[in-house]
């Protein structure tokens, strides 16, 4: 086995050279001595135990740091590997490489995950799921970091610690609480109604999916693709799951937390094991560039889904799991993604959320791995090689032989070379972008309208998954304390749909508020309607 990255010709599992078999030879040291690690030194028979172990300490402090910081969020998860394959080749849509060729197939690791629990917490527990996937491409490293809600509880990163601290467990007794009844959830979504469309969708069967394998994953923000001449479309990614969606009913969902707390990441083991990997078809929804803002809301506000009648998906290929992790730490839990890993093709947009998301996992691997060189754990390695000037730093692994490490040099005749003398145009960043404007801090009026999407969704459910949403609200507002509160959930509700706030009304044994028509039409945003305008759930 080599450890050199410079061989671009990687093995078919490129994690096989990192393998270590401890099943048979002798016990070592760390450093390579044979060692007897049943019995510590003492001093005499009966002690004391000495210092000068270094057996004993090397073990224990080895033990003692086994731990690392869980993810601040997504703590709770499993992931496992499997493949993309192309179903054509897509250079009119972007340069990505890795959907250069019909049949072209990519490494991939995915990771499910809920979002508030901690790394031992239920797996049934309603919340919104995480769909993290990589894409080990030939032109480098490409995260989905999504979920299987298609829209995000906020419009502005800078508001993602206040979301976070109002649905984790309570700072005083350390209770759970997630997207349940408790007041500062509650407190929190009624006060911010940007809210309102995900919580409808986790109150919906989403919030406690039958198994991972039965969930649908979306980038959630708009990205963009980008062409070999420059030239850039919108688009939202959306993987469709092939087992068919399927949920829960609360029932289950809480006997399951009791009696089998592992049981999505059972289910996503056992199937893979037993050869029935779960497979999703990879699309995309696309935009023309001028029509941000033509369909009544903002593709800039992660808040809002583009309705597929206005944007049908094209299927881009399939992706198929079918192996499962051989370390759970050295694989699942280091694995380390970021909306910020894009590839040649693909580029951001200007959505405040995807803005923010873009510092901060960057940010938080940097403080869950302690160093800057968490890039080169075996499951981040790019299967490529990599060439810069990056050096040294905690727990680096390299040993760079090029002493010329600057750049422009002339010594090592340039080397290694700008990416855009060797690749051509498209690279990363869109040229049509622009940025201009005056400094401010507020969010565009076009991320208004909070209730429009909220109502198109819940006036598509059919009623018993309707009753399933109600049933979800009545549940968990039930257990709120504070009566201002419950008022102001109603209140909400009551622009998303009089209909949802009356019956949940009637559970928590208090008034609806009147309907409010003013809140009851479609997406109006810059005043253009798609959906022929005119109230819908008056
Ligand atoms: C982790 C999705 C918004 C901060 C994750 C993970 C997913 C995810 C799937 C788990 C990744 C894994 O399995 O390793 C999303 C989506 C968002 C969103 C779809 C909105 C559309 C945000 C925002 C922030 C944020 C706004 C902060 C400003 C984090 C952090 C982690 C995380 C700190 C832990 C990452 C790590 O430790 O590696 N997110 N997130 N997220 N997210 Fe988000």
């Amino acid at each position: 086995a080599t450890l050199d990255k410079r061989d671009d010709s990687p093995p078919s599992d490129f994690l096989d050279q990192y393998k270590v078999d401890d099943s048979d030879g002798y016990m070592t040291s760390d450093v390579g001595g044979p060692i007897e690690d049943q019995h510590s030194l003492k001093a005499g028979i009966r002690g004391s135990s000495l210092l000068e172990d270094f057996i004993f300490r090397q073990k224990i402090q080895h033990f003692d740091h086994e731990r690392v910081p869980e993810r601040a969020v997504h703590a709770r998860g499993a992931g496992a590997h499997g493949t993309f394959t192309s179903y054509g080749d897509w250079s009119n849509l972007t340069a990505a490489s890795f959907l250069g060729a019909a049949g072209k197939q990519t490494p991939v690791f995915i990771r499910f995950s809920t979002v508030a629990g901690s790394r031992g917490s239920a797996d049934t527990a309603r919340d919104v799921h995480g769909f993290a996937t990589r894409f080990y491409t030939d032109e480098g490293n490409f995260d989905i970091v999504g979920n299987n809600i298609p829209v995000f509880f906020i419009q502005d990163a800078i508001r993602f610690p206040d979301l976070i601290h109002a649905v984790k467990p309570r700072p005083d007794n350390e209770i759970p609480q997630g997207a349940t009844a408790h007041d500062s959830a509650w407190d929190f979504f009624s006060s911010q109604p940007s809210t309102m469309h995900t919580l409808c969708w986790a109150m919906a069967g989403y919030g406690i999916p039958r198994s991972y394998r039965h969930m649908d994953g979306f980038g959630v923000h708009t990205f963009r693709f980008v062409k070999e001449d420059g030239s850039s479309k919108l688009i939202k990614w959306h993987f469709k799951t092939l087992q068919g969606k399927a949920s829960l009913v609360w029932e289950e969902a809480q006997v399951l937390a009791g009696k089998n707390a592992d049981f999505h990441r059972q289910d996503l083991w056992d199937a893979i094991e037993s050869g029935n990997g779960p497979s999703w078809e990879l699309a995309v929804q696309v935009v023309d560039e001028d029509k941000a803002l033509a369909f009544g809301f903002d593709l800039l506000d992660p808040t809002k889904i583009i309705p597929e009648e206005v944007a049908p998906l094209t299927k881009l290929g399939v992706l198929k799991l079918d192996r499962n992790p051989t370390n759970y730490f050295a694989e699942t839990e280091q694995i380390m993604f970021q909306p910020g890993h894009i590839v040649r093709g693909i580029d951001f947009t200007e959505d405040p959320l995807l803005q923010g998301r873009l510092f901060s996992y960057l940010d938080t691997q940097l403080n869950r791995h302690g160093g800057p060189n968490f890039e080169q754990l075996p499951i981040n390695m790019p299967r490529i090689s990599i060439h810069n000037n990056n050096r040294d730093g905690a727990g680096q692994n390299f040993i760079h032989t090029n002493i010329r490490h600057y750049t422009p040099n002339t010594l090592n005749n340039g080397f290694p070379l700008q990416a855009n003398q060797t690749h051509g145009r498209g690279f990363f960043t869109a040229p049509g972008r622009t940025a201009n404007g005056n400094l401010v801090r507020q969010l565009s009026p076009t991320f208004d309208d909070h209730w429009s999407q909220p109502r198109l969704f819940y006036n598509s459910l059919t009623p018993v998954e309707q009753q399933f949403l109600v049933n979800a609200m009545r549940f968990e507002t039930s257990h709120l304390t504070s009566a201002a509160v419950k008022r102001r959930v109603l209140a909400q509700l009551n622009r998303v749909s009089h209909d949802v706030a009356a019956r949940v009304a009637q559970a928590l044994g208090m008034d609806a508020p009147a309907p409010d028509p003013t809140f009851y039409h479609d997406n109006v945003t810059a005043g253009i309607s798609i959906f022929g305008g005119g109230g819908n759930n008056a």
